[in-house]
């Protein structure tokens, strides 16, 4: 249903031509929102739907090669559902072991793909994709969520996304261990 909703939308044109950020530039982003993820994550009245929805906005409005941004949350034993994210549409459901999506969330480790168009294993939501960093977010030491940010230029993220936005996951699961998860995350 995403890729046929966002096909019809016509999708982000413009970022092709918006050219990637050098690792320097990156550095410096990354580190002008830090203290915005530290305060959300510190935020004992932010409730878990309200701090995923706010660190999807920082993270998607800092960088203008970021066309989807969001969480995939684990909700049932092998199955993560879509949200918060901004960008076009994404898939609803993902099952363990699908998509970059599902091969994050079953082996626990970030992925980097470089070109999606030649990943086999890679669910397109939205044709416009050309490139992904998908993250583990762990609560407790157990498998809560993925963070997923995809670029519509090829090869947008470097060891530096990936360092980066490990940090801010591993922040962000243990913001999320001292909230309620019921009817959100389901940790199974
Ligand atoms: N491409 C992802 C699916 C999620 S969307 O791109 C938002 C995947 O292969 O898991």
């Amino acid at each position: 249903m995403a890729e046929a909703v966002n096909a019809l939308f016509g999708g982000p044109e413009q970022d092709l031509a918006i050219a990637v950020p050098s690792d320097a530039d990156k550095v410096e982003t990354y580190a002008s929102i830090r203290p915005f993820i530290e305060g959300l994550c510190a935020d004992e009245n932010l409730s878990a739907l309200a701090l995923l929805d706010l660190v999807t906005g920082v993270l998607h409005n800092a960088f203008p090669t970021f066309f989807w941004t969001g969480f995939y949350r684990r909700v049932g034993a092998e199955m993560l559902e879509v949200g918060p994210s901004q960008g076009t549409l994404g898939c609803s459901h993902i099952a363990f072991g699908r998509g970059v999506c599902g091969t994050v969330a079953a082996t626990e480790k970030t992925r980097i793909v470089a070109d999606v168009h030649a990943e086999p294993n890679h669910i397109a939501c939205d044709d416009a994709s050309r490139s992904e960093i998908v993250v583990p977010v762990f609560v407790d030491g157990t498998l809560a969520a993925v963070l997923d940010v995809d670029s519509a230029v090829p090869s947008a993220f470097s060891a530096v996304d990936q360092a980066e936005l490990e940090a801010i996951c591993t922040n962000v699961g243990t913001a999320l261990s001292q909230k309620d998860l019921s009817g959100i995350i389901k940790l199974v």
